[in-house]
């Protein structure tokens, strides 16, 4: 499993040199290379950056294109490194794109915001959306290394940390009752470096365990069913957000159907629908709208033989999964979030 460094960003120097490579080039967006490369440029030799537009709209083969044609315009060999600067979508996109590149060329990610450094540059998973489904496009292909490193959220706006927030309370609560409430303490002003560490400790537990997901790590999915969904439905949209926003919403969503599995009990399941909607606020979606987020609910990569798999609450701490869930809950837990 990839090495998930702690470190200053000079620390960029010696993973280089550990990389035995021929070229370097760093993917970036319009805003990890306006805020977040000039942190870093100093420590890196000779290279090319690659920029593609930001956000999940251009999670995409055309922005694949961009970053291939670069790398094939650059003629850079198999031996060439990739770094990753940047949020989810550049470590899964950058990932995928190096993981396929003549077969494969090493990356290294740099994930700036709170979201990618305590979830998506952690764990191996690369991909890309594809005809409107999330993630639909991927395969596992670790990092050479993974810099971690706080300075970057100095860089980001409110809502990148609110979206970052989600993934940590959901390490909390689907393994981990001590980090969930860590992460209520400390709220979402600013983060110690050490309670990232906690969250990035419980995700690298649960990957090492099931690095490619045939059974536990789809705990790490809690939230995601519905959320992806919400998330993909409000797309281009002017209420589109963030995917840690939108799995807060699906978190109170599954939470809803964990206690209606019978699985999480009432007083649990009120702790965490009140501490969720605190921080996540549903915008507006018609009664019209569900039968699309349904759909969009049977293309989760969970689901086997037509069934509508979740993972789920048990209790605060403890997830399960491979939960076969009725469509009519997906309606009533719509509602309770809506
Ligand atoms: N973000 C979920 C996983 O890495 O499995």
């Amino acid at each position: 499993m990839s090495k998930v460094y702690f470190k200053e960003i000079s620390y960029i120097k010696e993973l280089l040199a550990s990389v035995e490579h021929t070229q370097l080039f760093v993917l970036a967006d319009e805003n990890s290379k306006e805020h977040c490369y000039p942190l870093i440029k100093d420590y890196l030799e000779y290279h090319q950056v690659i920029e593609i537009a930001s956000g999940e709209k251009h999670k995409t083969l055309d922005s694949c294109n961009l970053i291939w044609n670069a790398l094939t315009n650059a003629t850079a060999d198999r031996k060439a490194l990739l770094i990753n600067l940047g949020g989810g979508v550049i470590t899964d996109m950058g990932g995928f794109c190096a993981a396929t590149f003549k077969r494969g060329i090493q990356f290294i990610n740099i994930p700036t915001t709170l979201l990618s450094q305590v979830d998506a540059s952690v764990g191996a998973k690369t991909g890309i959306d594809y005809n409107g489904y999330k993630n639909h496009i991927g395969l596992f292909c670790e990092a050479e290394a993974v810099l971690v490193n706080p300075i970057f959220h100095k860089t980001l706006p409110q809502e990148q940390i609110v979206s970052g927030y989600a993934e940590m309370l959901k390490h909390g609560l689907i393994a981990d009752k001590k980090h969930w409430q860590d992460c209520l303490d400390n709220g979402i002003e600013k983060f110690s470096n050490e309670l990232i560490q906690q969250s990035v400790k419980i995700k690298e537990q649960v990957v090492e365990a099931d690095p490619t997901e045939k059974g536990l790590r789809k705990i790490l999915n809690f939230g995601h069913t519905i959320g992806h969904a919400i998330e993909t439905h409000l797309l281009n949209t002017e209420n589109e957000l963030l995917h840690g926003e939108a799995i807060g919403l699906g978190m109170i969503a599954e939470a809803y159907i964990s206690k209606s599995k019978g699985l999480l009990n009432e007083q649990e399941y009120q702790i965490v629908v009140n501490e969720l909607k605190g921080v996540y606020k549903s915008p507006k979606i018609e009664k019209a709208s569900y039968a699309e987020i349904k759909r969009l609910c049977k293309q989760d990569k969970k689901n086997q033989n037509g069934e509508l798999n979740m993972s789920l609450l048990k209790n605060i701490g403890h997830a399960v999964y491979d939960i076969t869930v009725e469509e009519e809950l997906i309606d009533k837990a719509l509602n309770e979030i809506l």
